[in-house]
């Protein structure tokens, strides 16, 4: 079975630049400014250990799979699980699956590059000094005029997806991996500075042992317990992106010398490690200038919630010696994150264009991004021109549901779980024990294997439709979680 990889792209050059554009793939908003807040939210060292859990018995076996199945397929998502659907006589029907993951990976490259955006705003905006000595009402109101704004979002939104597109039009080589080589020790160094920087300015030991502190803490008493479970489960998926059709896509340019299963662990360790880290130079931060009790005008509670980062975080740095330098470093921590993950949002609607129409891999980006683009505006006019705007008021769960919110609960509540499932289904239950053995190589550590297929075929799906109904429960607002 010898199938040429789609695109005539080649192979990644190295192990060591798959692992580094994987992590670049998940290593992004959702650790950065997502797992922070969600720690703060849900429970501190009590969330990061259930947390954990999720992400050794989701987040890996789904990333093996996602890992295997492309490189199985060497195209992109829908042909390549056509293709292994054919090979192994089963239904071409498979192909749907890929569909839906690209689908989803392309309404959130809408979104993410209007958050991006917001992101390189923020790092003129802190190098200008405009949060020095700003009280809480103030950062608001900065805030607030750049969302109520929608010709400066749109402006950020387009360049942020003109760096994407740059990145993806010129192919693995020139594109994909030059742009990694670059960028991921760009954000290992700006993360590492931004952690001394809070150890040295922040007030650390207080940042880090509330984050590791334990729940009574957090979990004020509209949150309960179970409902921090299941966070954990859903942001575990969020931060590997599973489901999207980008793991697969990268992994279509894996040489088959490569094992699955070490790559697989180390992307997750970065990820997770990255995560942590994000928590360890924001919390010290934020403990440093008191700001536990502070409130924002616009009603959010921009304490602990997702106003974190473009609220409370800079509000910090604005009463910090060398606030103005760090705090535009952060949000070029935000933006770098941001990018390599957009990136492979990009990739397999792109890789899909080559294959099918026969397209140059310029002209496909082009189109990708311009529809991304166009789906993107949705999202910009949601936080202004159409902030009343409800597009299903007539659906009671959605009635208060702006398009930016349709389309992120559309996106990662529905089709990222489903797809996931799916994925970790097809792996487990549908390809022979053989086939994937052989695919994992893993034929030496038999007992490796074996705990990858029992974990695969029970324990992951099991989980998964737990976070499915959760997803689907707290859509419904019916949630009888105590
Ligand atoms: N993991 C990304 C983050 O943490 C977000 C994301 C979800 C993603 N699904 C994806 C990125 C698919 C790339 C591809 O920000």
């Amino acid at each position: 079975m010898n199938i040429s990889q789609h695109d005539n792209q080649g192979f990644w050059s190295s192990r060591l630049l798959f692992v580094l554009a994987v992590t670049g793939a998940t290593v992004g908003l959702g650790n950065i400014w997502r797992f922070p807040y969600m720690v703060s939210e849900y429970g501190g060292g009590l969330f990061i250990l259930v947390y954990l859990f999720f992400i050794a018995l989701i987040g890996i076996p789904v990333l093996m799979a996602e890992i295997m199945l492309g490189r199985m397929g060497r195209h992109s998502p829908i042909t390549g699980l056509r293709i292994i659907a054919e090979q192994n006589g089963l239904s071409r029907h498979w192909q749907n699956l890929g569909w839906m993951a690209t689908i989803a990976g392309l309404l959130i490259l809408s979104f993410y590059s209007v958050i991006a955006g917001w992101s390189i705003a923020f790092i003129f905006r802190m190098a200008a000094g405009v949060f020095d000595n700003v009280s809480a009402q103030g950062v608001s109101a900065i805030f607030g005029r750049l969302v109520g704004d929608p010709e400066k979002l749109l402006a950020w939104h387009t360049l942020f997806m003109m760096l994407v597109y740059v990145a993806v039009s010129r192919g693995l080589h020139a594109g994909l991996e030059r742009t990694v080589k670059i960028l991921m020790p760009a954000l290992f160094l700006v993360l590492l500075l931004l952690l001394a920087y809070a150890i040295y300015s922040g007030h650390f030991t207080a940042g880090v042992q509330y984050m590791f502190s334990s729940p009574t803490e957090h979990l004020d008493s509209a949150r309960g317990l179970g409902f921090a479970v299941l966070a954990a489960m859903g942001q575990a998926f969020f931060t590997l992106s599973l489901g999207a059709g980008a793991i697969m896509a990268y992994a279509a340019y894996l040489p088959r010398s490569v094992s699955i299963a070490g790559v697989a662990v180390t992307i997750v360790l970065l990820d997770t490690v990255i995560a942590i880290t994000a928590g360890m130079i924001i919390f010290p931060l934020i403990f440093a200038n008191d700001l536990g009790s502070v409130s924002f005008s616009n009603g959010l509670d921009a304490r602990y919630g997702p106003g974190l980062v473009f609220q409370t975080l800079p509000l910090a740095f604005g009463q910090m010696p060398g606030g103005a330098l760090f705090g535009s470093l952060f949000f070029v921590l935000l933006v770098l994150a941001a990018w390599t993950s957009a990136i492979a949002l990009m990739e397999p609607s792109v890789a899909y264009l080559t294959e099918r129409w026969a397209m140059k891999r310029r002209k496909a980006a082009k189109t990708i991004s311009v529809i991304a683009w166009l789906i993107g505006l949705g999202t910009i006019f949601s936080f202004n021109i159409w902030s009343d705007y409800r597009p299903l008021s007539e659906i009671a769960i959605f009635s208060d549901k702006t398009t930016y919110h349709l389309l992120d609960f559309l996106a990662s509540n529905i089709l990222l779980p489903l797809s996931g499932l799916l994925i970790i289904f097809f792996a487990g239950w549908k390809l022979s024990w053989k086939t994937t053995e052989d695919e994992l190589s893993m034929g030496k550590e038999y007992c490796g294997y074996a705990a990858w297929r029992i974990v695969a075929r029970y324990i992951t799906p099991l989980l998964l439709i737990i976070v499915f109904i959760y997803s689907l429960s707290k859509a419904l607002g019916r949630l009888a979680f105590p």
